[in-house]
């Protein structure tokens, strides 16, 4: 029989118990549409305890849309967007991001699934040369596509290379929570403290029904955003249903409380996996995901009754996600089943 609950990700599980709450809250006579509403008020507030005052937020529906609308709010279509070549942007967008912006991308070999200032330098030339796209974002992902963590330093880095090259840092957070819990940072420290200029917020993946935003931390950045917004078809008509559960997430610790219950899930994945002499773990494990080498015969075996997706077929590498309402049991009942099936 299959598990309620599977390892594929983080936005296969449901809705947090608060979050729904709280949409039903929201379910009571009329409110003006498009964002004029208290709902909104009350998110955007929230975001502003978090993020500060004069941070500039806008809901939207989906985590492309954030990485979208930001990038476009930072460029002109002959820049250039530097991220990793396993980037959500990159490789999870079927081209949303250079056809809303009309950017070129630059992939970068990342091991690890991080930039690093060695690796962005190679990637930096033809600056002022005509024929040559200019480089104007990079774009790093929070915790990373590989469920890995840019240490402070690390971010920092790459903020004054950027900074001191007229560019700007965009942060694809749709696990900013996981990465700020994982680093023992608030969400302001773990982003606009690091240098960051764009943040892609994630809710979804963190017990939100369907709820991320962008947010700036210089006003400038901010100003067209409206209108780019809703040329983009994200400017929610019943927005108060998408702020409300951002609100929620942002009240009473319940993001942190989330990510850090689905870290520690993963944490225990890990272990229970090493236990396993046909596993091994090819990342570190640094926020809710798992990655891990099997025999390629267990993997279609274990996809009969676990769904999950093959992070890299080749190399028999597949991924696993933790969310917040995954449990103990859960985790070790799926060990169990990965230590039968790859001993077939
Ligand atoms: C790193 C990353 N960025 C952004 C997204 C946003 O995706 P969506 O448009 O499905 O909300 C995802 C979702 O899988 C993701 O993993």
């Amino acid at each position: 029989m299959r598990p309620a609950r599977s390892f594929a990700s983080d936005n296969n599980a449901g809705i947090h118990p608060k979050i729904l709450k709280a949409v039903a809250h929201a379910n009571t006579g009329h409110a003006v549409g498009y964002g004029d509403d208290p709902y909104t008020q009350a998110a955007v507030a929230r975001f502003k305890q978090h993020f500060g005052a004069d941070a500039e937020v806008f809901i939207v529906f989906n985590g492309t849309a954030a990485n979208c609308l930001s990038l476009k709010a930072l460029t002109q279509s002959y820049q250039a967007v530097i991220c990793t070549e396993a980037a959500h942007i990159y490789v999870d967008e079927c081209g949303a991001p250079e056809k809303f912006t009309g950017c070129k991308l630059i992939p970068i070999p990342a091991p690890n699934g991080k930039l690093t200032v060695e690796a962005v330098s190679h990637a930096y030339h033809g600056i002022g040369d005509q024929h040559h796209v200019q480089p104007k974002v990079l774009s790093i992902t929070q915790s990373t596509e590989m469920g890995t963590v840019y240490q402070p330093s690390e971010i920092r880095d790459l903020a004054n290379f950027a900074h001191k090259r007229d560019m700007f840092l965009h942060m694809d957070g749709a696990r900013i929570a996981n990465a700020a819990v994982s680093l023992g940072l608030n969400l302001r420290k773990a982003t606009r403290g690091l240098g960051v200029d764009a943040l892609s917020f994630g809710g979804t993946k963190n017990g939100a029904m369907g709820a991320e935003a962008v947010v700036f931390f210089d006003k400038k950045l901010a100003r067209d955003f409206l209108y780019l917004r809703k040329q983009g078809m994200q400017l929610a008509s019943k927005m108060r249903f998408i702020s409300t559960q951002l609100d929620a997430l942002l009240s009473g610790d319940l993001w942190k409380k989330n990510a850090q219950h689905a870290n520690r899930m993963a944490a225990l994945l890990k272990k229970e996996l090493g236990e396993i002499p046909q596993v091994k773990i090819v990342y570190p494990v640094e926020a809710n995901g798992v990655f891990a080498r099997i025999p390629r015969r267990a993997i279609a075996r274990l996809q009969k009754r676990y769904f999950f997706y093959v992070w890299n077929e080749e190399q028999s590498v597949v991924r696993w996600m933790c969310s917040f309402d995954t449990t103990a049991e859960d985790v070790r009942q799926f060990a169990r089943f990965v230590a039968e099936t790859v001993g077939k």
